[in-house]
């Protein structure tokens, strides 16, 4: 059945909750709002930057399954938008199965990519899809033994955390017991479990956003492949990203056919940001936000949709055109101090390339390395569009306001 949409604010409305109000979040809100979708937006502080932008905001515990249900009880929303992981995922799972609302992309999608352990065992385990090696652990023995097996050096990371909090790089077996405290400090719930994964000497990493969206003559869920967007991490954190990533015939094949997989088997309509290391033609699988990915910012500049309007049309089960127009690259703003009500100059200097482009998000409170924007620039070429996207956010700077 083919989608009908309402009007804002009265009984007619068709109504998306975002569970998560942060920046990704704001676009897609944006996306809804211009095709006269009714927003409710939820976060666990207030003014968070998509409540900004929605007509609607919630401040309250989403990992609390008794807040949460409430919260969905009284909106009654069509469709259930989580764009964080730290959700009470049990109780998506019960409002899926008891038809009270779609969750995106589904309910089995949310929550097995909540945490580490689900989503690798059904990509190496189930799906058969290359990965690095993998030991979980529950206790400092069983760690200990884990890196042992794995070898060194390794990554640690809790199997519930995201944006590289508990994770370490271990380099030998000195260093062992420290990186298990350090993951002690960094996960999310159900603290204590760990994966370790033997380190992958790859040449680069992509994320392969990847769109499950309706064909409207058809009716049948079809897939839609971005070109490729390579990235660069520090300390678990996305800090620039461009695109397209050149890369061989042969491994871009491959990166579709695990990406293809492992979005077939979450189920479900909307963008999937599959990460997946490179090396030559070789290809393995990272992980899977089964949303829009941060490293897509860079859409914003390059695609005919961005990945929000992607997202936004797929839930919609409307058609989607995953084209891109440009070469363009993406670099992370900052705040370099922590305080509230920060402001921003500069960004007039930002502005003045007309290649250029900037988000400001409004986070309430900036902290350290805490991301308050984006900037984006067009080039003819990866390496100059990196350039000038990193120059375009070093001209805006964070400033603290006298108290
Ligand atoms: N097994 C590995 N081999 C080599 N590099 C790795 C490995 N695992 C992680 N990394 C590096 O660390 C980065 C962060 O890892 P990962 O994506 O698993 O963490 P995350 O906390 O989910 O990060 P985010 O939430 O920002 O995506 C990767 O993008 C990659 O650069
Ligand atoms: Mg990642």
């Amino acid at each position: 059945m083919s989608i009908t949409l309402g009007t804002p604010l009265q009984s007619s409305a068709f109504k998306v909750l975002l569970l998560g109000s942060g920046e990704l979040g704001k676009e897609v809100v944006i996306s809804l709002q211009r095709l006269g979708v009714e927003v409710h937006a939820a976060d666990r502080y207030d003014h968070a930057p998509a409540m900004q932008v929605a007509h609607f905001s919630y401040t309250l515990n989403m990992a609390d399954p008794v807040e949460l249900k409430a919260l969905i009880e009284k909106i009654k929303p069509n469709l259930i938008v989580p764009e964080i992981e730290a959700i009470a995922t049990e109780v998506l799972l019960d409002v899926e199965q008891q038809n009270i609302a779609t969750v995106i992309p589904s309910a089995k999608a949310v929550n097995l990519t909540m945490n580490r352990e689900g989503i690798r065992r059904l990509a190496a385990e189930e799906l058969g899809l290359p990965t690095s090696a993998y030991r979980f652990a529950s206790s400092l023995e069983a760690f200990r033994s884990a890196c042992d097996d794995i070898g060194y050096p390794n990554f640690v990371k809790p199997v519930m955390s995201s944006s590289g909090k508990g994770q370490s790089r271990v380099k030998n077996f000195s260093e062992v017991d420290a990186a298990w405290e350090y993951a002690q400090t960094g996960g999310r719930v159900n603290q204590g479990t760990v994966i370790v994964e033997s380190q992958i000497d790859f040449d680069f990493e992509i994320t392969l956003l990847t769109v499950r969206a309706k064909n409207p003559e058809t009716g049948e869920i079809e897939t839609h492949f971005c070109d490729p967007i390579g990235h660069r991490q520090e300390a678990g954190d996305y800090v620039e990203s461009w695109q397209p990533q050149q890369m061989s015939e042969a491994a871009l094949t491959e990166a579709k056919r695990i990406a293809n997989k492992v979005t077939i088997a979450l189920g479900g309509c909307g963008i999937f940001g599959v990460e997946l290391f490179v090396k030559a033609d070789q290809v393995w699988f990272s992980e899977v936000s089964p949303r829009p990915h941060d490293t897509g910012l860079v859409t914003l500049a390059s695609q005919f949709q961005s990945e929000f309007e992607l997202h936004a049309r797929a839930i919609l089960g409307l058609p989607v055109n995953t084209q891109r127009h440009s070469v363009a690259a993406s670099a992370v703003i900052y705040a370099s101090v922590d305080d509230q009500n920060l402001s921003f100059t500069g960004v007039d200097l930002a502005l003045q390339n007309p290649n250029t482009d900037l988000r400001l998000f409004g986070k309430p409170e900036g902290f350290k390395r805490r991301r308050m924007g984006v900037a984006t620039a067009r080039a003819e070429n990866t390496d100059l569009a990196r350039e000038l996207a990193f120059e375009t956010a070093a001209k805006v700077l964070v400033n603290q306001n006298p108290s």
